[in-house]
């Protein structure tokens, strides 16, 4: 079942008000999950466009906000390089923001980006089973927010247009081909769609007139907009696009700015 809910639009003129915006909805979105269920599940977008909210989120009033102990971490998606590597999602999250507050070593979940491929996606998959309590099989787990970048060819995470991961319906991480349509060309762990989609949030951050267009046929659901995987996630739960740097007539009146 997916949902056929209508994404919410958070739209500012630049990336540094819009990722303030960002962080300030994700403090509070902490917040609540802590309140509720005593701990904040949130799986990280790698790509350039989240770093300004990572470094936002290590710094007042949000270093505040958040109660860090009970935040944990998990990836959308890895470059499959050593997680030392520059082009490594992890290396990035950590250097902006989790070597910058108190988060326990043992909440941070990062995909195995140096073991063989299909070995890393099989680790992944048990380090996120074990972790919901989950038994192998069609049961998936609910994170409280997955933040998600989006490519010019509208692949999210690591999943590229007419890769056979989009076809993955059982699985909650699998290993994806180097792409060829976007930097850099190594292989992938990623996410499934399957996984996605059950997310308690989902948020795009989306920045950069490149992006404009897909991002609106996705949001818009224009004819064809399915060919992008991005449009093929359908989340269930509640889902924004935070939206940047790039023309905001094209997504309709209903449009928040900031
Ligand atoms: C990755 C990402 C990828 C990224 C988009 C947008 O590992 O590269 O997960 O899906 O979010 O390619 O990247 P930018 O934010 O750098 O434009």
């Amino acid at each position: 079942m997916t949902s056929d809910r209508k994404p919410e639009i958070r739209w500012s003129p630049t990336l540094e008000e819009n990722s303030h915006c960002c962080a300030s909805l994700l403090a509070g979105t902490a917040g609540d999950a802590i309140l509720s269920r005593g701990r904040f599940t949130l799986a990280l977008s790698g790509g350039s466009t989240p770093q300004r909210l990572y470094e936002l989120l290590a710094e007042e009033p949000f270093f505040s906000a958040i109660e860090w102990p009970r935040v944990y971490i998990f990836w959308g998606d890895e470059r499959c390089v050593p997680l030392e590597h520059p082009e490594s999602n992890y290396r990035m999250a950590r250097e902006s923001l989790l070597d910058q507050v108190p988060i326990p070593a043992e909440n941070i979940f990062p995909m195995p980006g140096a073991a063989e491929p299909e070995e890393g996606a099989r680790q992944y998959e048990t380090t996120i089973r074990r972790f919901f309590g989950l038994r192998v099989g069609n049961e998936f787990p609910c994170f409280d927010l997955v933040l998600l970048g989006l490519g010019p060819d509208g692949h999210t995470a690591s999943l590229f247009p007419g890769s056979a991961a989009l076809k993955e319906t059982q699985r909650l991480v699998v290993a994806s081909p180097p792409p060829t349509t976007v930097r850099p060309p190594v292989p992938r762990l990623t996410m499934t769609l399957s996984l996605l989609r059950r997310a308690g949030k989902l948020w795009f951050l989306v920045s950069g007139p490149d992006k404009e267009e897909v991002a609106a046929a996705i949001i818009k659901r224009a004819a064809g907009s399915e060919r992008f995987p991005a449009a093929r996630i359908r989340p269930e739960g509640d889902c924004i696009w935070f939206l940047s740097n790039c023309r905001r007539d094209l997504y309709g009146d209903e449009t928040f700015g900031f």
